[in-house]
C-alpha cells in the first residue's frame, strides 16, 4: 500500500520546504508539490514537520557490565527508541570474556538482538585487548558483518594502553574502519576514586569529583595525536561532556586534523552536576563521564551552533534506580554506570535546541539523523529524506507540548533523568520503512520487525 504524506514541512540537514512525500514498498518514492495518487493512504501533515527518523549511534541495550545487566533488552530498548522518534540504533557491545576473539561478542549480539528489535539496528565492535589475531579480525568483521566501527576505552577494566591504541588506529586506517573512543584518563580516576573512598567520601557527589574534566581533555588530546601519528586514522570521540575536552577538539579542528568526528549526548547539553547534590537522586545520574556544570552545557551548545561537533547521541544504558543503582547508596564506586536517554533525545533536543533558538531545524536533523548515519556508513539509506531512502519518518507537531514523565515512557527502567521537564513540540507518528510503528505515543509495531544493518564505510573512513 502506498502512503502519501501531504502538506507537511520537510526538514533535511540542509533544507526546510513545504512538499508532499510519497512512500511505496517501504521507500521514499517521490518528494514534490501537489503529489496526487488514487491508490495511496493519505496522511495530513499540515502545520507539522516531517523529519527523518532519528539515528542514535550510541546505545547499550542488554549490556552486561560486571555483575549488572542493563534493564532494556533489544525489545524494550527499541520500543522506547521508536516512541522517542528514533528508528535506527547502532549499539555498542559489552566486553566479552577475557582474551576472547573479536567474533565472540558479534555472535553474542546477534543472539540477543535477533527476533527482538523493533527498529533497524547495527553494532559497533569492541576491542578489549590487542594482538595480531584481533587486528586481523577487525577487517574480517567489517567485510563479512558490515561492522565498520570498533570501540576502544582508555579507562575501565579492559582499557587499551597507548601502544595498543596506536596499532588499532593504524589497522583501522588501512581497513577503512572508524575507531570510536571513550576518552578518560584511567590513572587519575582510579587514584581519586580510592582516595575519596578511603577518606569516607562515598556519596554520589564525589562521582563527578573523581572524574574531572581534565581527565577527559587529556585522553581526547592523546587520542587525537595518536590518530594523527597513525596517518590520520578515522577517529570518533564518543560522549564529549566538557568545555575542557571541547577545547582539545577545537585545537585539532584549527590544525585541520583529518578524519575526526565528535559526538556529544543530550544529557551533557541539558543536565548538570547539581543532580549529584541529593544523595539519593544523584545515583540516577551516575554515568561516565559525569554530568558537568552549566558552563559546560553552554559551551557544547555553542559548539553545535558553530558546527564544531558532528552528532548528538544518548549513551542509553539504563539500570533501575530501585534495584541496581542502590548498590551505590553507600559507595558511589559500586554503582553501575549509565542512565536512560534513548526515548528522551528527540523531544528534549527539539525543545531545548530548536524551540529555544540554540540550533536551527536543519542542524537538529544533521546532529540527530543525517550525520550519525553518515559517520557510520548508513547514509543515504538512513538519516535523510531522499527518493530511494528507507521511509523512516517522524511527523512532529511544533505546537504541542508535553511534560516528560516516566509514567508515559516505554523503557523497562524505573526513572527518567528528565522527570517534569516541559518540552515544546511533540511526536505525532513514527514510521519505519513506511509502516506506522508509533502513533500518539502508543507503540504499534511488532517484536522482531527490526532488521540487522550491514553498514558501509563511515564518511571519515572513506
Ligand atoms: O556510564 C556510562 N556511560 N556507561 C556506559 C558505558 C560507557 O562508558 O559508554
Ligand atoms: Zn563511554
Ligand atoms: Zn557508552
Amino acid at each position: 500500500m502506498k502512503k502519501l504524506i501531504k502538506n507537511g514541512t520537510i526538514v533535511t540537514d540542509s533544507q526546510v520546504f513545504r512538499a508532499d512525500l510519497l512512500i511505496e514498498d517501504g521507500k521514499i518514492r517521490l518528494i514534490g508539490e501537489n503529489l496526487d495518487t488514487n491508490d495511496a493512504e493519505v496522511i495530513d501533515a499540515a502545520g507539522k514537520y516531517v523529519f527523518p527518523g532519528g539515528v542514535d549511534v550510541h546505545t547499550h541495550m542488554d549490556l552486561q557490565a560486571g555483575k549488572y545487566r542493563a534493564v532494556d533488552d533489544f525489545y524494550d530498548g527499541t520500543v522506547a527508541a521508536a516512541c522517542g522518534g528514533t528508528t535506527t540504533i547502532v549499539d555498542h557491545m559489552a566486553f566479552g570474556p577475557k582474551g576472547c576473539s573479536l567474533w565472540h561478542q558479534v555472535e553474542e549480539y546477534h543472539r540477543i538482538a535477533d527476533g527482538k528489535a523493533v527498529i533497524d539496528y547495527g553494532f559497533h565492535g569492541v576491542i578489549q585487548h590487542v594482538n595480531d589475531t584481533v587486528l586481523k579480525e577487525m577487517g574480517e568483521i567489517a567485510a563479512q558483518e558490515g561492522i565498520t566501527s570498533f570501540k576502544v576505552y582508555t579507562t575501565y577494566d579492559f582499557m587499551i594502553k597507548d601502544d595498543g591504541l596506536y596499532q588499532v588506529l593504524k589497522q583501522a586506517k588501512e581497513d577503512g574502519i572508524v575507531i570510536a573512543v571513550h576518552c578518560e584518563n584511567d590513572g587519575v580516576i582510579n587514584h581519586l576514586r580510592h582516595e575519596y573512598i578511603e577518606n569516607g567520601c562515598t556519596e554520589p557527589k564525589y562521582h563527578p569529583l573523581s572524574r574531572p574534566a581534565g581527565c577527559e581533555a587529556e585522553a581526547i588530546d592523546r587520542m587525537i595525536h595518536l590518530a594523527a601519528m597513525a596517518g590520520d586514522a578515522p577517529l570518533y570521540i564518543v560522549h564529549l561532556s566538557s568545555k575542557e575536552g571541547l577545547l582539545e577538539v577545537m585545537k585539532a579542528r584549527k590544525a585541520h586534523q583529518a578524519n575526526l568526528a565528535v559526538e556529544t549526548c543530550t544529557q551533557y547539553l541539558t543536565l548538570t552536576d547539581d543532580m549529584y547534590q541529593d544523595p539519593r537522586e544523584g545515583l540516577k545520574a551516575i554515568m561516565s563521564p559525569p554530568l558537568r556544570r552549566k558552563e559546560d552545557n553552554e559551551a557544547l551548545w555553542a559548539a553545535l551552533r558553530d558546527d564544531l561537533l558532528d552528532t548528538v547521541a544518548t549513551d542509553h544504558c539504563p539500570f533501575n534506580y530501585q534495584v541496581e543503582k542502590q548498590a551505590g547508596a553507600n559507595d558511589f564506586t559500586a554503582c553501575p554506570n549509565g542512565a536512560p536517554g534513548v526515548e528522551e533525545r528527540f523531544r528534549v533536543m527539539y525543545s531545548e535546541g530548536v524551540a529555544k533558538g540554540r540550533i536551527s531545524l536543519t542542524q537538529f536533523v544533521k546532529y540527530l539523523c543525517t550525520n550519525p548515519a553518515r559517520m557510520y556508513g548508513l547514509y543515504p539509506q538512513k538519516g535523510t529524506l531522499l527518493p530511494g531512502s528507507d521511509a523512516d519518518i517522524v511527523i512532529f507537531d511544533p505546537q504541542k507540548s508535553r511534560i516528560l514523565t516516566h509514567d508515559d515512557m516505554h523503557s523497562a527502567v524505573d526513572y527518567t533523568c528528565y522527570e517534569g521537564m516541559k518540552v515544546q513540540g511533540d511526536i505525532d507518528l513514527v514510521m519505519q520503512r513506511g509502516n506506522v510503528i508509533v502513533k500518539d505515543n502508543q507503540f504499534l509495531g511488532k517484536r522482531g520487525d527490526g532488521r540487522y544493518l550491514k553498514r558501509g564505510k563511515g564518511i571519515i573512513a572513506e
